[in-house]
């Protein structure tokens, strides 16, 4: 019987700071270790604030006749017991007497057995005094580190307050507390180990129970160890998959090298961490954009990537594109292949002078560039009369001069403008007197390359200075500048700004307009020339609004925002770069065309807004990836108002994944021409 009144709860040992194990408590110091006894009566405290019952741990006799409780005592070494005190309520009124029996056994090391012989005591029972007692069982001086006592009831409860050992070897009372918890290496510490059993448990497995502690304890820190192994391999696997899925998010960390244009631009990129780029200023561009280690290696992701495999040879367009066969192959499967990725040939970019991209096409060895190699003519610089600057960039400047005789120079038939008497003016580029040898000689291939181009919208170079310094090429004089300028001065016509005079431009201006740029680049890619910087800024406009496309790369200066500067030297402009342009450093026809997509853009929004103004260069870096992962996730530049539904589709299709899904400047030209106006 329970005492009325009171919940079972309150006999539990809950000052235990052992761990409870199924019908078990393990490991810790209890109520039977605190040195405080119980009174006579369990309803009496002599703690305040505490419950009735506090001072005792008491036991339910589930099983009458035979029920008992078995306590486990492990000590910090082995000892000479004499004698275990168990403090025990006695208050037989209640169901509570001391117990009747206890059976001790011995275990002499912690990874001994227990010894087969066991002390046996018989308490005489009393059923006058409800006292509580201490309860002296003699245990012979045996030698043990744990004991195990199975104490049986004498009635419903047994209730005790405090458990003590004496041992030979000590001159005092050998209390509980000092005990090891170390069951499985036998280590000793100062910490008690109690086993509180409330059931009967058949004999043999209490023998192995002791054994079986460390084993379990064992097992336990194993399969903890494995958990947090696995843990660790989960989370280092979903680190590594993001790594790779977000690879063009982050700059790799790898030194890379990249040859940017020639053959003498070898540009280590190292990549620390990148800080983030304030607006207009130019970042420390030291990088290189490319999706994952393998991906360092164009051959390996042009084998990744089917629109990149095909090769120079396998295509049929023939390697030697110094000389373009146009006649072999398509715009596209050309330039797939028979112009490489710039870190596997020599591409000459012509931008090296004044710092900007013109052309880029194969390498024309140096040996062969020599001023005999120019077939335009030398033009007497003393004839050349400076007016003013028109513009610099890093290599040299750009001047509007007079050229006094240039027409009867250049003979009949030369593309100058109806003079109506007025002087001729032309435009000058001059190498700067300090440039290095490799300025120089990008100076004289870009002169070379410029004298074969001869179309109504490519610039057309008029005549040369080189036989002397400062090394000079003379173009025509483009009148209303550049059209990212020009159009950004501009609003799109209508009865306001023509009641208020405001310079405007009309639709079918602007569609003129982009037939006669998809014209000069339907041109160039007939020659194999890729252009590589094809921009609103990179277009001049005539008297006449004829648009000619160049790229004196004195634009550089005028609109850094738009280029991403590597540190030193290279300056790229992402934000009309075809993904494979900034991934793999590919430029070709097919991401001419990408640009050409992008100018269209510029055009209908007249130059009023940069090229994903809302991206930071960084953030258009990584919308770069999301352009190669084709997820739906890359962000396109949206139609600008002014831009018919057809012609933002013709857009779209120029800023295809694959470059073969993209048109071709001869289908951009048949697609826009009827359009506009004649
Ligand atoms: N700026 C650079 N080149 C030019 C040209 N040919 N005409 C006018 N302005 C220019």
């Amino acid at each position: 019987m329970m005492p009325p009144g009171y919940p079972i709860a309150s006999l539990n040992d809950s000052t235990y700071d052992g761990v409870h194990e199924r019908r078990r408590l393990l490991g810790g110091l209890g109520q039977l270790t605190d040195g405080l006894i119980g009174q006579d009566d369990f309803l009496v405290t002599r703690q305040y604030h505490v419950w009735p019952g506090y001072d005792y741990v008491g036991w339910r006799n589930r099983d009458p006749g035979s029920g008992y409780v078995e306590m486990e005592f492990v000590f910090d070494r082995q000892r000479n017991f004499t004698s275990m005190k168990v403090h025990s309520n006695n208050m037989f009124s209640r169901g509570v007497k001391i117990f009747s029996s206890v059976t001790c056994h011995f275990k002499p090391r912690l990874i001994a057995g227990w010894e087969a012989e066991p002390v046996e005591f018989r308490t005489v029972l009393d059923d006058r005094n409800p006292s509580a007692r201490y309860v002296t069982v003699p245990l012979e001086r045996r030698t043990a580190k744990a004991l195990r006592c199975r104490f049986a009831f004498a009635d419903a409860w047994m209730m005790f307050s405090e458990i003590t050992f004496l041992s030979a070897d000590t001159t005092g009372p050998t209390h509980m507390p000092p005990l090891v918890t170390s069951l499985w290496n036998g280590e000793d510490s100062s910490a008690s180990s109690t086993t509180h059993t409330t059931e009967t448990s058949p004999s043999g497995k209490e023998q192995a129970e002791d054994g079986n502690t460390a084993v379990l304890i064992g097992c336990l820190v194993t399969i903890i160890l494995l958990l947090v192994v696995i843990i660790f391999l989960i989370l280092w696997c979903q680190y590594v998959c993001k790594v790779l899925e977000k690879a063009p998010r982050r700059i790799l960390e790898e030194e890379v090298t990249v040859r940017l244009s020639s053959s003498s631009d070898t540009i280590i990129l190292q990549t620390p961490p990148v800080p983030p780029r304030a607006p207009q200023v130019d970042p420390p561009y030291e990088r290189v954009f490319l999706l994952d280690p393998q991906y360092q290696d164009p051959a390996a992701l042009r084998n990744k990537l089917p629109e990149l495999s095909q090769s120079a040879e396998t295509s049929g367009c023939g390697g030697g594109y110094a000389e373009p066969d146009v006649t072999q192959c398509t715009p596209h499967q050309c330039f797939q292949s028979a112009v490489p990725h710039y870190a596997e040939t020599d591409i000459v970019s012509l931008q090296g002078v004044t710092g900007s991209n013109m052309y880029a096409v194969p390498a024309l060895t140096v040996d062969s560039l020599t001023r005999k190699d120019i077939s335009v003519a030398e033009f007497p610089r003393q004839r050349l009369l400076f007016r003013e600057k028109l513009g610099e960039g890093q290599f040299g400047e750009v001047h509007l001069c007079e050229a006094e005789g240039l027409p009867e120079f250049l003979g009949e038939g030369a593309p100058l403008p109806d003079r109506d008497g007025r002087p001729v003016l032309v435009a000058v580029k001059q190498l700067r007197a300090d440039a290095t040898s490799n300025a120089r000689n990008d100076f004289l291939k870009e002169i070379k390359i410029m004298s074969r181009l001869n179309d109504p919208n490519i610039i057309q170079l008029l005549c040369v200075c080189v036989t002397s310094d400062p090394l000079c090429m003379v173009t025509e004089y483009m009148e209303n500048g550049d059209l990212n300028m020009f159009l950004s001065q501009r609003e799109i016509e209508s009865t306001l700004t023509h009641a208020n005079n405001i310079p405007s431009v009309s639709l079918s201006d602007l569609l003129h307009m982009a037939v006669q740029i998809s014209s000069g680049m339907r041109y160039l890619a007939s020659l194999n020339f890729v252009h590589r910087d094809l921009a609103t800024r990179n277009c001049l406009l005539d008297r006449r609004l004829t648009i000619k496309i160049s790229d004196f790369g004195m634009s550089r200066n005028l609109y850094s925002s738009d280029y991403y500067r590597i540190q030193g030297r290279a300056v790229l402009p992402i934000r009309w770069m075809a993904w494979e342009s900034i991934l793999l450093g590919k430029f070709t026809t097919a991401s001419d065309v990408w640009a050409f997509g992008v100018t269209l853009w510029e055009i209908f929004t007249l130059c009023k807004e940069q090229a994903y103004s809302l991206l930071s260069d960084e953030q258009v870096i990584e919308n770069t990836g999301e352009f190669f992962r084709n997820q739906g996730r890359q962000i396109f530049l949206s139609a600008p108002p002014l831009c018919p539904p057809s012609l933002f589709e013709l857009m779209m299709r120029c800023w295809g994944r694959n470059i073969t899904d993209r048109p071709t400047f001869e289908g951009l030209y048949q697609a826009l021409r009827p359009h506009a106006h004649p």
